[in-house]
């Protein structure tokens, strides 16, 4: 991780969950992020906190719906005119709301993918454009996709965060591609968590008994599991370009 010592990253959804363990991790090993959220006084207070544990790296808690075109134009240009510019992206934002196809409710599933899928694609295009514009070829951008990107699990309601996730799988190829047709060394990853135990459920609107029962669940992943891998995803060799990483809480029923 040498390298990217005092270098920026970007982490969307860092209030919570994987984007906070990940704001974290990157901090501590050096780097300076930006974390990105609507409840932007959650990350403050991390970044507080870090600063309280003599923490290498630093965090900045700026606010952003990754829905809104201008929000993320305006993080961009808030981290390239306050911190240089972006070198690391970390696309986690993400909610899970169930929505039935029998009984489709279009705002809830605009809302998947509005933030799942777009947000995602607003913040890569406007990451890249600033990494190619300082002459960044050694950038990152990491998508946090899921498990639910690879196949559909057994659970009424899935379907269209399920397709948001398959269509983050298709995404991460797509610009792989894209990247290495402008010869960039710009690399993309994705990552693919099983259940971990975050606020996910809650923010997604699931029945209070199911919240529940998942944080009981033993067999979980915790939100510093995926932030190791992102860890190990950045610092992969130039050469290397970890594609996607499937990781399951070991002895996952489904
Ligand atoms: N937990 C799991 O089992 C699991 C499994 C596989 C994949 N994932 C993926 O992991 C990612 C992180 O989820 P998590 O489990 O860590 O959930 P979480 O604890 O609920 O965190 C989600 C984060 O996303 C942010 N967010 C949501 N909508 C946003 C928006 N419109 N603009 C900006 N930030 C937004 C939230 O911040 P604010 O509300 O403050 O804006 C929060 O910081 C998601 O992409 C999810 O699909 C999770």
């Amino acid at each position: 991780m040498e390298r990217w010592t005092g270098r920026v990253a970007v982490v969307t959804g860092a209030s919570s969950g994987i984007g906070a363990a990940t704001a974290r991790a990157l901090a501590e090993n050096g780097l300076r992020v930006v974390g990105v959220a609507r409840r932007v006084e959650i990350v403050q207070n991390l970044s507080e906190q870090l600063k309280r544990e003599n923490c290498k790296g630093e965090l900045f808690a700026i606010q952003g719906d990754v829905k809104e075109e201008e929000e993320v134009k305006k993080v961009i240009a808030w981290t390239r005119e306050k911190l240089g510019g972006v070198d690391i992206l970390i696309n986690n934002a993400g909610l899970a709301p169930m929505v039935s196809l029998l009984e489709f409710d279009l705002v809830a599933a605009k809302k998947i993918f509005d933030t799942n899928v777009h947000g995602l694609c607003l913040f890569t295009r406007e990451a890249v454009k600033d990494m190619r514009s300082r002459g960044v070829d050694d950038g990152h951008i990491v998508h946090i996709s899921s498990i639910a990107g690879h196949y559909l699990a057994e659970f009424k309601g899935t379907g269209p965060y399920s397709g948001s996730k398959h269509s983050v799988r298709v995404l991460t190829e797509a610009l792989r591609r894209e990247l290495r047709d402008a010869k960039t060394k710009i690399r993309v990853s994705s990552i693919s968590p099983g259940l971990v135990d975050t606020e996910i459920f809650k923010a997604s609107g699931f029945p209070e008994d199911m919240v529940e029962s998942i944080h009981q669940n033993p067999i979980t992943l915790k939100s510093k599991d995926i932030a190791d891998a992102v860890i190990y995803v950045v610092s992969a060799p130039a050469h290397v370009q970890i594609h996607d990483i499937i990781i399951r809480p070991t002895g996952e029923a489904f």
